[in-house]
C-alpha cells in the first residue's frame, strides 16, 4: 500500500509521519518540497502530484491555520483551506483513493451547551471557519470516498503551544489573565494521528466507515482551566513560578479582542467516531501531563 501526505511539517502532519509510516510506504511532502509540488497555494498543480504518486490514501494535515490573519487574507486562506484540498479529493476520487481531512470546531457558531454532532447546523464565525467549512464540503462532494476529522485546540510538544506560553508568562509574571467562558477539549497531535492510522485501516477494511467524524479528547475545560492545570502540573514537577495556578485570573473572551471571533462552545460529541471505529477518547488531561512530562 502506498500513501501521500500532504503538509507533513504541521503539528499533525509531523505525527502522521510516525503513525503512518507502519501502513505502507509513505510520500511525505511539505509545501517546499522538490520533488513533487504540495504546495497548497498552487492548487492547479497538486492534481500533477497525486497523479504521479499514485497512492491508496492520501492524508491531508496542510492548512491555513492563523485563524486571525486569515481575516485580511480570506482568498489566500480559501486556496489553502477549501480550493486545493477541494482539487485533491478530485485526484483522489479520480485514481480511487481514500482521501482523509481535517476540518475545525470553528465551522460552528458556538452557540449554547450542548456537544455539536456531525449533523448539526453549521454557523462559522470567522473566516478560517467558513474557508475550513467549505474545505470539508468539496473534499466530500468531490471524493465520496472520505475521512474528515472536526478536530480542535490541537497542541503538540514539538513546537509552540499554549502550554509552552502559559509557562513562560508565569515565570515572567506575577498574575495571568485567561479566558474561561470558551469551552472544549486540548487535543494532542498524536491522539489524532494515532486515530487517523486506526480509522484508515479500519475504512479500507470496510468502505462503509467514510464519512465526517469529531475527533477530540474526552471530556471539557476552558482555557482558564486549561492554563490551571499546565501551572498545576509544573509546580509538581518542581518549576518555578512566580505565578501558580492560585494566581491564573478568569476574564470573559471580550477581554482579549481579537480580528477573527472564537466560538464559546466547542464541545464535539465524539461518540460516532467511537462507535464506528471501537475507539476511545481519553481524557484531555491525559495527553496533556504526557506532552507537558516531554517539555518539562
Ligand atoms: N491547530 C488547531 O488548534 C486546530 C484546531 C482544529 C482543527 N485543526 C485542523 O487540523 C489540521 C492540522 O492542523 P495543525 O495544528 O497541524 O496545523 P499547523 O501546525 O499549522 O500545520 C499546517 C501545515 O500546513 C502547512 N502549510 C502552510 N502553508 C502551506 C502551503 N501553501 N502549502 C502546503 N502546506 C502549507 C504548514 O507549513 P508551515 O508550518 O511551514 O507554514 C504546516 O506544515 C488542519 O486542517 C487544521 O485546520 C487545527
Amino acid at each position: 500500500m502506498k500513501l501521500l501526505l500532504l503538509g507533513k511539517g504541521g503539528q499533525v502532519g509531523w505525527e502522521l509521519q510516525r503513525s503512518l509510516a507502519p501502513l505502507g510506504e509513505l510520500v511525505a511532502l511539505d509545501f517546499d518540497s522538490t520533488d513533487f509540488n504540495a504546495d497548497f497555494s498552487r492548487p492547479e498543480q497538486l492534481a500533477e502530484t497525486v497523479l504521479k504518486v499514485r497512492p491508496d490514501v492520501i492524508v491531508n494535515a496542510a492548512a491555513h491555520t492563523a485563524v486571525d490573519k486569515a481575516e485580511s487574507e480570506p482568498d489566500f486562506a480559501r486556496k489553502l483551506n477549501a480550493t486545493s484540498p477541494g482539487v485533491v479529493a478530485e485526484a483522489a476520487r479520480q485514481i480511487g483513493a481514500l482521501m482523509v481531512h481535517y476540518s475545525t470546531d470553528y465551522v460552528f457558531d458556538g452557540s449554547g451547551t450542548r456537544p455539536w454532532k456531525e449533523g448539526d447546523a453549521t454557523g462559522p464565525l470567522s473566516v478560517y471557519g467558513q474557508t475550513k467549512l467549505e474545505g470539508e464540503q468539496l473534499v466530500a462532494q468531490n471524493c465520496p470516498n472520505h475521512l474528515i476529522f472536526r478536530t480542535s485546540w490541537v497542541y503538540a510538544a514539538r513546537g509552540g503551544n499554549f502550554a509552552k506560553t502559559m509557562l513562560r508568562l508565569a515565570k515572567e509574571r506575577e498574575k495571568l489573565t485567561v479566558i474561561d467562558d470558551q469551552f472544549g477539549a486540548p487535543t494532542g497531535a498524536e491522539l489524532l494521528a494515532d486515530v487517523t492510522a486506526h480509522a484508515i485501516r479500519a475504512t479500507l477494511q470496510d468502505p462503509a466507515k467514510a464519512g465526517l467524524y469529531h475527533a477530540i479528547a474526552g471530556g471539557e475545560t476552558t482555557w482558564h482551566g486549561y492554563a490551571r492545570f499546565v501551572l498545576e502540573l509544573a509546580q509538581q514537577a518542581g518549576v518555578e513560578l512566580k505565578a501558580g495556578p492560585q494566581a491564573v485570573e478568569a476574564v470573559p473572551t471580550s477581554a482579549f479582542p481579537t480580528p477573527a471571533k472564537r466560538p464559546h462552545n466547542s464541545r464535539l460529541d465524539t461518540s460516532k467516531l467511537q462507535t464506528t471505529f471501537g475507539l476511545r477518547l481519553p481524557p484531555w488531561q491525559e495527553g496533556v501531563a504526557r506532552m507537558l512530562r516531554e517539555i518539562l
